[in-house]
C-alpha cells in the first residue's frame, strides 16, 4: 500500500481563497479592513522567515498588514507597552507575537497582555480555557490547520483513536483539545511515554509533534492510519547541505499509512492561512458582523 499524499499546500491556497473573497465582503459591504500586528523581537533567522511569509500572505488576502521589529535588547517594559498600543489600536484585530522571545522576555507575561479578543495564536491563558472547557476560542494556528485537513479526509472523526505525540502548549495540548472536541478518544505520548511506539500503533490518527527529525517510521503506524506531521526539521544531508524533515520518516510510513502530509507543503501552509482565518474571525466578532461561510 501506499499512503494518499495530503496537499497542504493545495487546502491552504483554497482556504485562503474563501478568506480572500470574505474580506473584500466585509470591506464593500462594512467598510472594515481586518488588521493583523506581527511583533518580532530579535533576528532569529526562522523567525524573520516565518514573519515575512505571514506578512506578504496577510497583504494578499487584501487585509492590512502591521509590522514591528524591535531590537533583540528590548526591555519587557518597552514591549508591553506596545502590545498595550496595538490592543487600543481599532485597526489591528489581531496580534501575534513570534515565539521563541530571546531569553531576558516572559514568554507568559507576553502573551498574557495580548487581548484575548486579539490574540490570533490562541496562546492567551482565556483562549486556551475556553477551549478546554468547549467556549468559543480563538484555536491555535497548527493545530486548527492539522483538525482541517484531518476533517476533509476522514470527514467525521467521532470514536476514532487519535494519538498525539508531543504536549507542547503551543501544538500538543491544544490538538488533544481539539481531537477530544471531536469526539475522538485521545492519548498524548511524550518523552517519558512507556511503550511509545505500541500505544502510537492503535492510532487512527497519529499526529507527530515531538520536535525530533525522521522519529517515527513504520514500526510505530497502524496500517491505514492518517498520520499528520507538525515537525519542521532542518537537518545536513551527507553531501553538506541542508534539507527539511518532518518528525514522521516520510519514506518508511507511506508504505503503510492511509494518508500521510508531506514536509514541506504539509501542515506548515495550513498555519498560515489559519491565521489569516483567525484575524478575520477575530475581526468579525469584535465588530459584530456576521459572514456567510
Ligand atoms: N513560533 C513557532 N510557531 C509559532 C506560532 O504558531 N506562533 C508564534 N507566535 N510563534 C511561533
Amino acid at each position: 500500500m501506499s499512503a494518499e499524499i495530503i496537499d497542504g499546500k493545495a487546502a491552504a491556497a483554497r482556504l485562503r481563497g474563501r478568506i480572500a473573497a470574505q474580506v473584500e465582503q466585509l470591506k464593500s459591504e462594512h467598510g472594515i479592513t481586518p488588521g493583523l500586528a506581527v511583533v518580532l523581537v530579535g533576528e532569529d533567522p526562522a523567525s524573520q522567515v516565518y514573519v515575512r511569509t505571514k506578512a506578504r500572505q496577510t497583504a494578499e488576502a487584501g487585509m492590512a498588514s502591521f509590522e514591528h521589529r524591535l531590537d533583540r535588547n528590548t526591555s519587557e517594559k518597552d514591549l508591553l507597552a506596545l502590545i498595550d498600543q496595538l490592543n487600543a489600536d481599532e485597526k489591528v484585530h489581531g496580534i501575534l507575537v513570534q515565539l521563541p522571545l530571546p531569553k531576558h522576555l516572559s514568554e507568559a507575561v507576553v502573551i498574557n497582555a495580548i487581548s484575548p479578543e486579539k490574540d490570533v495564536d490562541g496562546f492567551h491563558i482565556a483562549n486556551a480555557g475556553r477551549l478546554a472547557t468547549g467556549q468559543d476560542a480563538m484555536v491555535p494556528c497548527t493545530p486548527l490547520g492539522c483538525i482541517m485537513m484531518l476533517r476533509e479526509r476522514l470527514g467525521d472523526l467521532s470514536g476514532l483513536n487519535a494519538v498525539v505525540v508531543g504536549r507542547s502548549n503551543i501544538v500538543g495540548k491544544p490538538m488533544a483539545q481539539l481531537l477530544l472536541r471531536e469526539n475522538c478518544t485521545v492519548t498524548t505520548a511524550h518523552s517519558r511515554t512507556r511503550n511509545i511506539e505500541g500505544i502510537c500503533a492503535e492510532a487512527d490518527i497519529l499526529v507527530a509533534a515531538l520536535g525530533r527529525p525522521n522519529t517515527i517510521n513504520a514500526d510505530w503506524v497502524k496500517p491505514g492510519a492518517t498520520v499528520i506531521d507538525v515537525g519542521i526539521n532542518r537537518i545536513e544531508t551527507p553531501d553538506g547541505k541542508t534539507r527539511l524533515v518532518g518528525d514522521v520518516d516520510f519514506d518508511s510510513v507511506r508504505k503503510v499509512a492511509g494518508a500521510i502530509t508531506p514536509v514541506p507543503g504539509g501542515v506548515g501552509p495550513m498555519t498560515v492561512a489559519c491565521l489569516l482565518a483567525n484575524t478575520l474571525t477575530a475581526c468579525t466578532r469584535i465588530h459584530g458582523v456576521s459572514l456567510p461561510a
